[in-house]
């Protein structure tokens, strides 16, 4: 069974993803990770994101960047971004992305075009969302725990501009394939969401 979960920035996707990879002893992969180790790359080796040959430079990352805590600041998220518009890059990831995918027993993945460009044929498809004041909310509690300063409204203006160029781009824009089941989390506290989340992969499979 392969699992497609795409959804924004903290909607809650990756947990989601962790959650039911463990639910059903799938391997997961984050692929947004991959996203942020390019876009890392670029920034230690002095390229502009910006620029497609510098960002496609950066996909030769190496193996160990994918552990860097640095990965998860909103820096990084912010350079993936950037990035990921970028349609070399996307398909230099692609490879990774759909072996991983075709493993024998299946696997979870969650990102943006899991369900669209990388595993279309997937079994279960779940497109997570939220409100931007629910994932802002989310994000202030998670970096305030971190020891991090953070501002809610600062916070909000930089999730929806992320999402904006993420819905936006030409290359693999984040949208919900056709076939894909929705699941707001806005309302919704982990347990819960993993809950619901579960629920639909089991009326999916029938
Ligand atoms: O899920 P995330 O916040 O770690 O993703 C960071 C960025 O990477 C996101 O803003 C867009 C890009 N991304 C992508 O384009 N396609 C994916 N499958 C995963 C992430």
């Amino acid at each position: 069974m392969i699992v497609a979960v795409d959804g924004p920035t903290a909607s809650g996707k990756g947990t989601i993803a962790q959650a039911l990879a463990a639910h059903y002893g799938l391997p997961h992969l984050d692929t947004g990770l991959l996203y942020r180790a390019v876009g890392r790359q670029v920034a230690l080796a002095g390229g502009d994101p910006d620029r497609e040959a510098d960002a496609l430079a950066a996909c030769d990352f190496p193996a160990d960047l994918l552990t860097d805590p640095e990965l998860r600041s909103e820096a990084s998220g912010g350079l993936a971004s950037r990035v990921s518009v970028h349609p070399a890059v996307r398909q230099a990831l692609y490879q990774r992305q759909r072996r991983f995918a075709l493993q024998p027993g299946g696997a979870v993945l969650d990102g943006r075009d899991i369900g669209t460009v990388i595993a279309p044929e997937a079994e279960v498809k779940l497109f997570v969302t939220a409100s931007i004041p629910a994932r802002a909310e989310r994000r202030f509690l998670e970096m305030r725990a971190q020891g991090r300063a953070a501002d809610r409204e600062e916070i909000a203006a930089d999730l929806a501009r992320r999402d904006e160029r993420d819905r936006t781009r030409a290359a693999a824009p984040l949208r919900p394939a056709e076939d894909a089941i929705v699941l707001d989390t806005s309302g919704l506290d982990r347990d819960a969401a993993v809950a619901a989340a579960i629920a639909l992969v089991e009326a999916r499979r029938g």
